[in-house]
């Protein structure tokens, strides 16, 4: 479904901070899978993520979708196809706007449309019920301005905006990475909630090796811009992945780690 061929990525080359993140890597995606990356921090997890979305051009490579070439395609055309949550809680959302122009420019994605027009009361109706889903009321609380909301309600009001007009691929970068365990969890159960119904082709990047193995199909592990590691959650337990997992990264990251 997502075919990334042979893609290389270095940054500054040819200068004395050359850093070379990727060299000729490859990755296939299959539809409706939920596919989890970890990876040491620096190690080009939100790298590929931008490559894929075009906010960061390869070197060399090509990435199909659906059999087609999504690398040729400008970033805003690939976000037709796209969704993306990230860690910041502000990034996916207007804070200034309020839930209903928040969700309304969601709604218009690829679309051309003026802010004063932003909201139409016939899209209120819809708005609502697509809030009723994740059951935070926030379907109450329209004209509520969005930097108002909890790290939690924003981000699964994120979820919901990037989601709104179903995506093939979405992307999450570490988008509970910034919340408290039980906040991450209620997110992380709306997340799998919202992809299972909608049969979302999910990448996500977590440091996060429990919600990796309960909410994945698939777990790969990157180091040094390869594929160290590649498997379904039901062939490897937490105390072996740990192993594998702490391996990989310094001791510095261990101590921040959340179990
Ligand atoms: N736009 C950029 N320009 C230059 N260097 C970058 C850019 N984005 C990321 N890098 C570098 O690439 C490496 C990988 O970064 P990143 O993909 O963000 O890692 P992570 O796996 O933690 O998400 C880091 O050394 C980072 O500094
Ligand atoms: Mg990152």
């Amino acid at each position: 479904m997502l075919e990334i061929k042979n893609i290389s990525k270095t940054f500054y080359k040819g200068t004395e901070e050359e850093n070379q993140i990727f060299d000729s890597f490859s990755l296939n995606i299959e539809e409706n899978t939920a596919t989890t990356i970890l990876g040491a921090n620096g190690c080009g997890k939100s790298t590929l993520f931008n490559i894929i979305t075009g906010e960061i051009q390869m070197d060399s490579g090509e990435i199909l979708l659906n059999g087609e070439k999504f690398s040729d395609l400008p970033e805003e055309k690939r976000a037709l196809y796209i969704g993306k949550v990230n860690q910041d809680p502000s990034m996916g959302v207007c804070p200034h706007l309020d839930i209903l122009e928040n969700m309304s420019m969601a709604l218009k994605k690829g679309k051309k449309f003026t802010f004063r027009k932003l909201v139409n009361k016939e899209n209120i109706e819809p708005i609502m019920e697509k809030l009723k889903e994740i059951d935070l009321g926030l379907e109450n609380k329209l004209r509520t301005q969005v930097k108002f909301l909890s790290g939690g309600q924003r981000q699964s009001l994120s979820l919901l905006m990037a989601t709104f007009k179903r995506p093939q691929i979405l992307l999450l970068d570490e988008h509970t990475a910034a919340l408290d365990p039980k906040t991450s969890k209620i997110v992380m159960e709306k997340t799998k909630s919202l992809i299972k119904k909608e049969k979302i082709t999910t990448l996500m990047i977590t440091h996060n090796l429990k919600n990796a193995l309960e909410y994945s199909d698939r777990i790969i592990m990157l180091e040094k811009g390869k594929i160290v590691l590649d498997i379904k959650p039901q062939d490897i337990n937490e105390e072996e992945l740990r192993e594998i997992y702490n391996s990989k990264i310094s001791e510095e990251e261990k101590l921040r780690l959340v179990s």
